[in-house]
């Protein structure tokens, strides 16, 4: 303990002697996901895009960001939400939606429900002046367009790769800064579920003008004879005016904080604005190898010093281990031979869409895990940093790929951010550089295409080999990379590509698509219902889960298969079309059930002995008919019995499932697994009652009281006997009490409508017609009363946003009316309406139809609620307010328009949390919202006995 604390003390003595006097820390990395406000804009109308795109000059001139992107727009009234968002999520399903994504109401045929503006305030002290600041977000789906003081920025057009823009220049420092962000999720980029919105973290990034570069450090190692060789590339960017010297010093870490090697060198240069490279060595004795029982990883902490002072920090977490794809052999870690138990998997889950809290990145591959997969594709996109960061910890290997082929200037970019990004996370095994890429895939541009992305991806990262997955073989883009990609079995010929080309290695990065709906084992069409039987999904396009992983077990020389897919996802529903809403290719479904072809791999890919019987039992009015039973076990006999009597005991082939006809009848079947005559496992499935309480379960524990930790609840219902019921179908109603809220909800059934996040929607009707009257004062007799009289001709007022001459300009009374106009908003039951202000002056009277109305504080907004009886088809608002000292024309500003005067805004409250159970399973998953305390969760149920379960959150 005293050494720690020597070595804490010893350390902050260093600080305080290279930093000087009241110095922030060299390098800040601060989240921004909370407290953004939130609105839906327009595709194309840009009156309910709120005028972007309609001040003159708006793109021409710098500065001249216009609508919400004007720092002076008020955005009174807007949602607050925190990141990661999904908007689409929130949108219910229509079936005018495209059914790939998930009919979600959005897309070219829902203009109002495509764009989203996202608006963020930043107080940047004026001690920051002289720092590079900038701002960072790790994705937002998609086309998105950066403001930040009203300047333009940029514009991301990817869904899936992070950008970042230095924002120094723009700042008021010692002042209030808006940040803006446009997404537009009008056009598609997948063929899946990709949602709405920046559903990925934000961050402000401060450095000293000399630093480490974005991605700036790159650490390699090789292993021999008990050590570790470590290779540490370094780009230092220099955003000073002037040229720089400087000491780079790189330090590895041990878990307990102690330098295990380090290397200083010193009398670098770099240019003014301008970047420089330098490589130094390490090397560790007896190193600690990341492996998948012990993904071990190092810390290398990198300073930079000039003058002998610090002026930056950078801490680059990397794992040593080695990596070999042999075309022989197959896939191997640390020398050791292992196959690649992978599953692909898009991003989406139950109840938050795309927007996943880092937590559930965990709690996903914990899921995957349990059933023993150990590699992970990252289908079709680069995926968020978090989900690598999860892999390096909890040891899942991971092919990690690009979005789209390609060699122009915008697709290269979001290649290189790919690879400078994800280079040093040991899980990486393998940049995949294309997917089925059908115009090029069997052509020599498909070749050409691989070859070149492949030497951009090796100048950035010469450890790693690249791949394609292709969906045919022989020719075009699978004859280009490293290591061919196989996706479906059925599909190709691979042991004749592997005899035409014995130098490449091989992966089945693509094997299943089977179609099966947890929980249901009887097909039922009109419910988008597949029975879970594991079987080819396209007979003879593709192969059962069995049938694919024997291919794979037969082949030595085949490093893996990546079932198609881990979890469902939304979208692709396939082959039902509307009304399914989510594919059914999963091993799990959307929530993360296993499904019963999950049961299946996790005999042959855990070591655990199991046993596992499908079908439930569960079969009023089919007594006497026989039932399909099926057991998968690792175990090498399995024994069936009935009610206690035994149906036979047979033996298991590896790889295999074991098949009894069973005549049903209520009662129980077991299942017994011996190995060598020893019994190493059992398991049952029973008759059960009538539901009679409701269960929650998962997610115990504690809760941090940091606003992000997740916890993962599932909700079962049991009968009076305490078994779960398997086909179950209750709905049940959330509510949570103390510092814990809901933030999705789901069941896992392909064909449910029900709302998986549900969230209050705003909609806005700006006011038009403004007109102003002088005054002579705020009660000026009849002239007043005669203002805001709801039907006032107002033939001769003066139109405040237009520009006039100061000679033209009426005298300066000491008051004045300013008046606008809305339509009455349409509202449905449960909505409602509400006038939104910008306090203009303390003094100002507001009139609604000629009533004089007393704002209220909302969300730190004045506003007027709109009683709907009182509402005509024109109504009038009218404020009378002391005339500013600019006069009429100082009440305009023409970046921000008129949103400042006001708008209406039209409620649809949330509907309230509740979800249908899918054959006995539905999820929900609960946040901490920040604070300390003891929350609770209920769940409720129609003639169920209630239930609760309580989260100490600290
Ligand atoms: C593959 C494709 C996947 C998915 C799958 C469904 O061709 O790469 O993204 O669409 O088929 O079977």
């Amino acid at each position: 303990m005293w050494h720690f604390f020597k070595r804490v003390l010893l350390a902050l003595s260093l600080l305080a002697w290279l930093l000087p006097a009241g110095a922030q820390a060299p390098r800040e990395r601060i989240n921004i996901d909370r407290d953004w406000r939130f609105a839906y804009g327009h595709a194309f109308d840009a009156g309910q895009d709120f005028g972007h795109g309609t001040r003159a000059f708006f793109f021409a001139k710098a500065g001249y960001g216009d609508g919400p992107a004007a720092p002076g727009f008020k955005d009174a009234g807007w949602r607050r939400v925190d990141l990661p968002h999904d908007w689409a999520v929130e949108l219910p399903f229509d079936a005018r939606g495209n059914t790939n994504h998930g009919s979600k109401a959005i897309g070219r045929a829902f203009p109002e429900n495509s764009v989203g503006w996202y608006r963020k305030t930043i107080d940047i002290p004026a001690s920051d002046r002289g720092r590079r600041i900038a701002l960072e977000f790790d994705g937002a789906y998609r086309d998105s367009v950066v403001w930040v003081n009203g300047h333009y920025l940029g514009r991301e057009p990817s869904g899936y790769s992070g950008f970042r823009h230095d924002i120094t220049d723009y700042l008021d420092y010692g002042g209030t800064n808006t940040i803006v962000v446009r997404v537009d999720a009008t056009v598609e980029e997948g063929w899946f579920y990709e949602g709405a919105g920046i559903y990925r973290h934000a961050w402000l990034t401060k450095t000293a003008p000399l630093h480490v570069a974005q991605w700036g450090t790159f650490v390699k190692s090789t292993v021999a004879g008990g050590r570790a060789a470590i290779e540490v590339d370094l780009t230092v960017r220099n955003d000073a005016d002037k040229a720089a010297r400087f000491t780079a010093e790189h330090r590895i870490l041990g878990p307990d904080g102690g330098t295990l090697a380090s290397t200083r060198a010193a009398g670098l240069g770099v240019g003014a604005a301008a970047t420089a490279d330098s490589r130094q060595r390490l090397a560790l004795v007896n190193p600690r190898l990341w492996s998948l029982d012990d993904p071990h990883r190092y810390v290398l902490r990198t300073t930079l010093l000039q003058d002998g002072r610090i002026v930056d920090t950078y801490d680059t977490r990397f794992g040593i281990r080695t990596v070999a794809f042999d075309p022989d052999k197959g896939f191997s870690l640390n020398g050791k031979r292992i196959k690649l138990q992978g599953t692909n998997n898009h991003q989406d889950h139950a109840g938050v869409g795309v927007a996943l809290p880092d937590g559930l990145q965990d709690w996903r591959l914990e899921q995957l895990k349990s059933f023993g997969v150990n590699a992970y594709r990252t289908a079709h996109h680069p995926p968020t940093p978090e989900l690598l960061d999860a892999t390096d910890r909890l040891g899942m290997l991971v092919i990690d790929e690009h979005r789209m082929m390609g060699t122009s200037p915008e697709i290269v970019s979001q290649l290189e951010r790919l690879v400078r990004r994800d280079r040093n996370h040991p899980s990486v095994i393998l940049w995949s550089v294309g997917n089925e890429e059908w115009a090029l895939e069997g052509k020599p541009l498909g070749t050409h295409l691989a070859q070149r992305m492949h030497a951009i991806v090796k100048r950035l990262d010469p450890t790693r080999r690249t791949s394609v997955a292709a969906s045919s073989s022989g020719r075009g883009t699978s004859l280009g990379a490293d290591v061919i990609g196989f996706n479906y079995g059925a599909q190709h010929d691979v042991d004749a590509f592997h005899r035409a080309h014995p130098d490449k290695p091989a992966a089945m990065t693509e094997e299943g698509s089977t179609l099966t709906t947890r929980g249901i084992y009887v097909d039922d069409r009109a419910k988008v219902h597949l029975n879970a039987y594991d079987r080819q999904g396209r007979p003879g396009n593709s192969l059962s889960i069995e049938e694919g992983w024997r291919r794979v077990q037969e082949r030595d020389w085949m490093s893996g298969m990546f079932v198609w897919t881990g979890f469902d996802y939304r979208g692709e529903t396939t082959p039902f079309g509307w009304p399914a809403i989510s594919s059914q290719f999963g091993m799990l479904d959307t929530t993360g059930v296993l499904k019963d072809t999950a049961w299946y791999l996790k005999a042959w890919w855990r070591p655990e002995p199991m046993v596992h019987i499908l079908p439930h039992w569960n079969w009023p009015g089919r007594e006497g008919q026989p039932i399909d039973v099926r057991v998968y076990s690792n175990g090498d006999e399995v024994e069936l019995l009935q009610d206690g009597r035994s149906l036979g005991r047979k033996p298991m082939v590896r790889d295999s499932h074991l098949r009894w006809s069973v005549p049903y009848a209520p009662g129980q079947l077991e299942a017994v697994a011996y190995r060598r005559g020893v019994r190493i496992a059992g398991t049952e499935v029973a008759t059960t009652g009538a539901p009679a309480t409701v269960h929650l379960s998962g997610g115990m524990g504690g809760l941090a009281a940091d606003g992000r930790a997740v916890a993962v609840v599932w909700v079962n219902v049991r009968d009076r006997e305490g078994r779960l019921v398997p086909t179950a179908s209750d709905r049940v109603d959330f509510a949570v009490s103390g510092p814990l809220r809901i933030i999705g909800v789901g069941n896992g059934d392909p064909g449910s409508h029900e709302a998986d996040r549900p969230a209050e929607r705003h909609a806005f009707v700006p006011l038009s017609g403004w007109r102003t009257l002088a005054l002579n004062g705020p009660d000026a007799g009849p002239d007043a009363g005669f203002a805001v009289a709801p039907d006032a001709d107002m033939t001769n007022w003066r139109d405040p946003t237009q520009w006039l001459p100061p000679e033209q300009q009426p005298p300066r009374t000491p008051y004045m009316v300013l008046r606008g106009q809305f339509d009455r908003p349409r509202l449905a039951a449960g909505q409602s309406a509400m006038l939104f202000i910008d306090q203009l002056d303390p003094g100002q009277q507001v009139h609604v139809n000629g009533r004089r109305v007393t704002p209220e504080m909302v969300d730190g907004s004045p506003a007027v609620p709109l009683d709907p009886a009182l509402l005509r088809d024109r109504n009038s608002v009218a404020y009378v307010l002391p005339t500013p000292a600019d006069g009429v024309a100082g009440l305009f500003d023409r970046s921000a328009g008129t949103s400042r005067w006001g708008n209406v805004r039209v409620t649809t409250a949330a509907a309230p949390w509740r979800r249908s159970l899918f054959n006995g399973w539905a999820q929900v998953i609960v946040q901490s919202t920040g604070e300390a305390g003891t929350g609770t969760l209920t769940a409720t149920a129609q003639g169920l006995a209630p239930t609760s379960l309580q989260f100490e959150v600290r």
